[in-house]
C-alpha cells in the first residue's frame, strides 16, 4: 500500500525550492506585476515559482496530471493522480510587500487529498499532512482549538476583492462577527488561513470567491488537524465551489449558521465544477 512518502517529500521540496526563488525575488525587489484581471495579480515570481515547482514534480512523477494556477487551470475534481499547485498564495501580500505568502502544493487521487503541504515563506513554517496520517507544522504534530464558546473564538476570514456582489452581506456577517467573537482576521493567504485553523490559531475560518489550488493541501491539513471543512451549505463542494467554511467541530457549526443567517440560500449555493 502507498503510504505516500515519496509524494510528501517530493511536495516538501518542490515547495522549499519555490520558497527559494520568492525570497530571490524579494531580496532583488526586481519583478513586474501584471493584472490578469480587476485586483488579479501575477507577478514574475508567481510565473518562475510556478515553472519550478512543476519541474520537480513531474520529474519526479511524469504519469500524474497537474493542476497550477498559473498555468494549468482546469475546474473539475481530479479522477486521476492530480497535484494543484499555487507557487504564491498571496501575490497581492507579496507584490506590496506585505509579509505573508505560502506555496501551496498538494497531490489529490481518487477525488481526495491524499499529501498536502503548505510553506509560509517568512516565517519558515512548512504545515504538513499525508491521509490518515495526521497533521504537522515543522515536524510536530497540530491539531484544531478546543474551544467551543463562540464568544472565545479569533476567526479568520478574506474579503472578495474580485467578484464584489456578495460584499453587503459578508460586511453584515464581518459586523456580527465583531460582536460576537475576539475578532476577525484577513491576513491575504487562504492556505494560511486555513493552516491556522489546523494550528488552533483561528477557531474557525469562512471566505468566498476561493479556487481549487487556493484550499487543495490546506484542507487535508485541516481534516488531518481533526477540524471540519464543507462549502456554505455544510456539503462537500467546496474544491470547486468557491464558498468555504471550516473550524473546529463546535465553531463550524457556529459559523454555518452566522453563514445562513447572513446569506440567502441562493447566494450560498456553491457552483458546480
Ligand atoms: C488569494 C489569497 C487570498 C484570497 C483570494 C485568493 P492568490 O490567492 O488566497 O487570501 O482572499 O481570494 O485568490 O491570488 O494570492 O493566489
Ligand atoms: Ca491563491
Ligand atoms: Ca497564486
Amino acid at each position: 500500500m502507498n503510504d505516500y512518502s515519496k509524494e510528501l517529500e517530493i511536495a516538501k521540496q518542490a515547495a522549499r525550492k519555490g520558497s527559494e526563488i520568492i525570497i530571490q525575488y524579494t531580496t532583488d525587489k526586481d519583478f513586474d506585476i501584471e493584472l490578469k484581471g480587476k485586483n488579479d495579480l501575477v507577478t514574475d515570481a508567481d510565473l518562475a515559482t510556478e515553472k519550478v515547482v512543476l519541474k520537480i514534480i513531474q520529474e519526479a512523477f511524469p504519469e500524474d496530471q497537474v493542476m497550477a494556477e498559473e498555468s494549468q487551470e482546469e475546474r473539475r475534481v481530479p479522477e486521476a493522480r492530480t497535484w494543484l499547485v499555487d507557487p504564491i498564495d498571496g501575490t497581492t501580500n507579496f507584490a506590496h510587500g506585505f509579509p505573508i505568502y505560502c506555496v501551496s502544493v498538494a497531490m489529490w487521487e481518487h477525488r481526495e487529498p491524499k499529501v498536502g503541504v503548505v510553506l509560509e515563506v517568512g516565517r519558515d513554517e512548512l504545515f504538513s499532512a499525508v491521509k490518515g496520517q495526521g497533521a504537522y507544522l515543522n515536524g510536530s504534530p497540530i491539531h484544531v482549538s478546543k474551544t467551543t464558546d463562540p464568544a472565545n473564538t479569533l476567526i479568520g476570514t478574506g474579503f472578495p476583492y474580485r467578484d464584489l456582489y456578495l460584499v453587503k452581506h459578508y460586511l453584515e456577517l464581518f459586523e456580527y462577527l465583531m460582536h460576537n467573537t475576539h475578532g476577525v482576521r484577513r491576513p491575504g493567504s487562504a492556505a494560511f488561513d486555513m493552516c491556522c485553523v489546523a494550528a488552533g490559531r483561528y477557531d474557525g475560518f469562512y471566505e468566498y470567491s476561493l479556487n481549487a489550488w487556493d484550499v487543495a493541501a490546506a484542507s487535508l491539513i485541516i481534516k488531518e488537524a481533526g477540524g471540519v471543512l464543507s462549502d456554505w451549505e455544510g456539503g462537500d463542494n467546496w474544491l470547486f465551489g468557491k464558498r468555504i467554511l471550516a473550524g473546529n467541530e463546535a465553531i463550524h457549526s457556529f459559523l454555518l449558521k452566522a453563514v445562513e443567517e447572513h446569506f440567502t440560500s441562493e447566494e450560498r449555493k456553491a457552483e458546480q465544477a
